[in-house]
C-alpha cells in the first residue's frame, strides 16, 4: 500500500527510494522532558479510525479517554454499567505501551440526573449522595486497578473568580465532597496518581482559588498527586509569563502538573478567554466561520508560532511538567469543531483532518531539539 509522504511522517517514516525511513516522532522529541499524548475517541481506540489509531501508536506514550469513561457513558442508569468501550480503551493503551489515564470521576457534566435523585425524583441526602458517590467510584477505580495509572478525580470545581462553583455536588453534599471524591478514589487503588483537573488556571483570580483548594485538600490528608492544566489555549491568551507561573505554582506545592487538554483555537473569539465551559453555545455565522476551505498559510504559520511558544514554556518548566495532552489527534476529531458554535471547521492540533502533521508539528519538533541543547536529561523520580 503506497502511503502519501506527509502521511508517513504522521506515522514517524519518510519514504528514501522505495524504503521508508524512520522520522523523529514526538513521543522520541520529548523523552527527556515529558510524557506526550492525546484524547482517544471510540473510533481511535477501537481502531476502527486505523488511520487516527496509527498515528497514537506512532506518535504518543500517553492516552486519555475523551468521553467513555465520564459517569453518563459508563453509568447511564442506576444499576446499569457498560465497561465495554472503558476495556477496549484500557487494552488499547496497555497494548501499544501507553500511560493510561482516567478522565473523569466526579464532574458538573455528562453527569445524569438520576445521580442526585431518588427513585421518587426527590434531591438525595448528603449521605444518599456520597453514598452513589463512592459505589461508582468504587466500581469504576476498581475495575481497573493497576491499569489506569492517573484518574482526573475532580473535574472544573471552580468559577472563574475562584469561587467553588455551585454544583449539586457542592449544594447536596457540601464542599468537602472534593475531599471524599479522593478519598474513595485512594481506597478504590492506593497505587492510582489522583489529580485535580480545570481549565483556565492560568488566570490569577482562579489560580488563586485552585491553591487555595489544593492547600484545603492536601491539609485533610488527600494524596492529591498533581493537578491538570486543560490548556485550551487561543492565539493570544495564556501568555507564556502566564503559563510559567501556574507551571511553577503548583509545583511549588510539591504537585505534579500536568497540561491535559492541550488544543490551540484560530477561530474568531466565541467565548470567554480559556473558556471550555461546554454548557455555552453561540449561534453559527461565516464570520464565526471563517475557514471552511482550509487554514490559509498566514495562519498556519502563526498556529506553529504559537504552538512552538507554547512548548517552549513547557520545556523550560520541564521539570516540574509530568505530562501533556492534546485534546484530540486531528482537526476532524477536536470538540472545537462543534463548540461553541456547532459545526465549525476548526484547526487546533497538530494533524489535519488527512492525518498529516501541519506546520505545527514541525514546530513543536523543533521546540524539543532547540531544548535538547539546553535541558539536562529527564531523571526517573520526576
Ligand atoms: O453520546 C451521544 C450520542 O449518543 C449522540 O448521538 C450524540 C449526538 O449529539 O451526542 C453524543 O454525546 C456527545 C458526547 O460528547 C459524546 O460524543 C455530546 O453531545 C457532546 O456534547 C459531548 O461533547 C464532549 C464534551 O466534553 C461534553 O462535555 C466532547 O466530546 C469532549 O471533548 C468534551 O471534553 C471536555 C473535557 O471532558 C473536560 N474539559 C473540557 C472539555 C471540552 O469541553
Amino acid at each position: 500500500m503506497k502511503i502519501k509522504l506527509p502521511v508517513m511522517a504522521a506515522l514517524g517514516l519518510a519514504s528514501i527510494g522505495h524504503c521508508a525511513e524512520p522520522q523523529p516522532t514526538l513521543k522520541e522529541a520529548f523523552q527527556n522532558y515529558f510524557l506526550i499524548g492525546a484524547a482517544l475517541n471510540a473510533n481511535q481506540f477501537s481502531e476502527r479510525d486505523s488511520r487516527g489509531a496509527a498515528i497514537v501508536k506512532a506518535q504518543f506514550n500517553t492516552i486519555t479517554p475523551e468521553n467513555v469513561l465520564k459517569w453518563e457513558a459508563v453509568h447511564s442508569e442506576p444499576d446499569k454499567y457498560d465497561f465495554e468501550p472503558g476495556d477496549q480503551y484500557v487494552k488499547f493503551g496497555e497494548k501499544n505501551g501507553m500511560f493510561v489515564i482516567g478522565h473523569t470521576l466526579v464532574w458538573h457534566n455528562q453527569t445524569p440526573r438520576w445521580v442526585f435523585r431518588d427513585g421518587e425524583g426527590k434531591q438525595l441526602t448528603r449521605e444518599a449522595l456520597l453514598k452513589r458517590m463512592q459505589d461508582h467510584i468504587q466500581k469504576v477505580v476498581g475495575r481497573y486497578k493497576g491499569r489506569i495509572k492517573g484518574w482526573d478525580v475532580v473535574n472544573e470545581a471552580l468559577n472563574e473568580d475562584g469561587t467553588m462553583r455551585r454544583s449539586l455536588w457542592l449544594t447536596i453534599i457540601g464542599d468537602d465532597y472534593l475531599q471524599k471524591a479522593f478519598e474513595f478514589a485512594q481506597e478504590a487503588d492506593p497505587a492510582a496518581e489522583l489529580y485535580y483537573n480545570d481549565f483556565a488556571l492560568e488566570n490569577a483570580p482562579k489560580r488563586k482559588g485552585a491553591i487555595e483548594l489544593v492547600k484545603k485538600l492536601m491539609a485533610a490528608g488527600v494524596h492529591l498527586k498533581g493537578v491538570g492544566l486543560q490548556n485550551h489555549d487561543r492565539m493570544d491568551w495564556p501568555t507564556s509569563q502566564q503559563l510559567g507561573d501556574t507551571i511553577e505554582a503548583f509545583a511549588k506545592l510539591g504537585l505534579q502538573v500536568m497540561i491535559t487538554e492541550l488544543d490551540v483555537d484560530v477561530l474568531p473569539r466565541a467565548a470567554r478567554p480559556g473558556s471550555a465551559d461546554v454548557s455555552l453555545k453561540v449561534a453559527g455565522s461565516t464570520s464565526m466561520n471563517p475557514y471552511t476551505n482550509g487554514l490559509p498559510d498566514s495562519v498556519q504559520q502563526a498556529l506553529a508560532k504559537r504552538y512552538g511558544e507554547l512548548f517552549s514554556v513547557l520545556i523550560a518548566h520541564h521539570a516540574n511538567v509530568k505530562r501533556v495532552t492534546f485534546w484530540g489527534v486531528t482537526d476532524a476529531d477536536s470538540w472545537l469543531n462543534s463548540w461553541p458554535v456547532r459545526g465549525r471547521t476548526s484547526y487546533p492540533l497538530l494533524f489535519d483532518r488527512e492525518g498529516k502533521p501541519k506546520p505545527a508539528f514541525d514546530a513543536v519538533m523543533k521546540a524539543a531539539t532547540a531544548g535538547d541543547s539546553k535541558a539536562p536529561a529527564r531523571t526517573e523520580t520526576q
